[in-house]
C-alpha cells in the first residue's frame, strides 16, 4: 500500500485494512473527470500551507459550480482527524478530491448532486539530492485548456508531457504555449536574470501555485525583485538560473534544459537563498493546536 491505511471518504474515516471504498460507476469525475483536486504538505506530520490550498479549493469548486455539502471548518476538522488517526509524524502529501457526484451519463450536469469527497496521505520525503543537484527539463507543447488557473482533475495533457519528458531524460517537462513559457507539467516555474526573479503571471494559462505564492513572499522579504511577466524559451536559455516550484519539489534547480546547460548548469545563489528561506520555515515540531 502506497498511502497510510485510514481515508477520509465522504466524510468518514475508513479503515482500507477492513473495508475499500466504492465508488458509483457514473460518477463523474471518473467520467468526465468532472472536479477538483489539492495536494498538501506534510512536515513530520503537520499541515504547511494549510488555509491558501483550502482557499483555492473552494475557488476551484466555485469555478466550475460544484457546491460543497460541507463547511469548510468541517473539512479541516477531518483532515486533522486524518493525520491524528493515522499517527502521521513524518513527511508526506494529502491528495484530496471533490468530485460532482453522481448521475445518469450526462453531459448537462445536474445542480443538486452531492460531491464525492476524499483524501489519503502518502508519505513523501522532501527530493533533497534534487534539490541539491537540479534537474534536466524538456520543452513540451502547452495543449491544455485556457481554464489553467482551475486546479482541475483533467490533467491528461500533463500526463502525456511528463512522461514525454521523462522518456527524453527529463524530470520535468516545461510548457511552452505561442512561444511563451507558461509553467511546468506540475509546477511552476521561474527565471532569473540579472538578480530579477521572472515568473509568468498568475491569469488563466497557470495555475497559480501555493508554493508559487509563498516563494514570491520569500522573495520580497529577501528584497529580490520580482517581476510577473511573460518570457519565451530563449530567455530561458540565456537565463542566469531556473527553477520550479510545487508542493512536492519546493524549490528546484533547473540545470538544463533540452539537453543543453542554463549558465554552465549550475545551481545558482538566488535558487539556494529561496531554497534556505523554504527550509528554514518548515515546521519541525508536531502542532497539536487546530485551526477550528
Ligand atoms: N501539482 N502547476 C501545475 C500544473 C500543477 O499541477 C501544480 C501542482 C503546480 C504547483 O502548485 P502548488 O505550488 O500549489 O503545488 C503548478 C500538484 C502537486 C500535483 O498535481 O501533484
Amino acid at each position: 500500500m502506497s498511502h497510510e491505511p485510514i481515508i477520509l471518504f465522504e466524510g468518514k474515516l475508513i479503515d482500507t485494512r477492513e473495508k475499500q471504498p466504492s465508488v458509483a460507476l457514473e460518477e463523474r469525475g471518473l467520467q468526465f473527470g468532472d472536479g477538483v483536486y489539492e495536494v498538501i504538505r506534510l512536515y513530520n506530520g503537520t499541515f504547511h500551507l494549510l488555509d491558501p490550498h483550502l482557499a483555492r479549493l473552494y475557488r476551484s469548486m466555485e469555478e466550475i459550480e460544484i457546491t460543497p455539502t460541507f463547511s469548510k471548518a468541517e473539512l479541516i476538522h477531518w483532515l486533522y482527524e486524518l493525520t491524528e488517526q493515522n499517527n502521521f509524524k513524518t513527511d508526506g502529501i494529502i491528495y484530496l478530491q471533490i468530485s460532482r457526484g453522481v448521475q445518469p451519463r450526462n453531459h448537462i450536469f445536474s445542480l443538486d448532486l452531492t460531491p464525492t469527497l476524499y483524501a489519503y496521505i502518502v508519505p513523501k520525503e522532501r527530493p533533497v539530492k534534487l534539490m541539491a543537484e537540479g534537474i534536466h527539463a524538456c520543452t513540451e507543447q502547452d495543449i491544455r485548456w485556457l481554464r489553467c488557473d482551475v486546479k482541475s482533475l483533467n490533467l491528461l495533457p500533463n500526463v502525456l508531457a511528463r512522461t514525454n519528458a521523462e522518456r527524453k531524460g527529463c524530470q520535468e517537462a516545461l510548457f511552452i504555449r505561442k512561444s511563451i513559457v507558461t509553467e511546468g507539467s506540475l509546477s511552476n516555474f521561474f527565471l532569473v536574470k540579472n538578480n530579477i526573479l521572472y515568473t509568468h503571471p498568475a491569469d488563466h494559462l497557470i495555475l497559480n501555485g501555493i508554493v508559487r505564492q509563498y516563494v514570491l513572499s520569500l522573495a520580497s522579504k529577501l528584497h529580490i525583485p520580482v517581476r510577473e511577466e511573460l518570457f519565451g524559451v530563449r530567455d530561458v536559455q540565456l537565463a542566469d538560473e531556473g527553477f520550479f516550484t510545487g508542493t512536492t519539489i519546493e524549490v528546484l534547480p533547473m540545470t538544463h534544459l533540452d539537453g543543453s546547460p542554463i549558465a554552465g548548469g549550475h545551481v545558482g545563489p538566488i535558487t539556494k537563498a529561496l531554497q534556505k528561506a523554504f527550509q528554514d520555515n518548515i515546521p519541525i515540531q508536531e502542532k497539536r493546536s487546530r485551526l477550528v
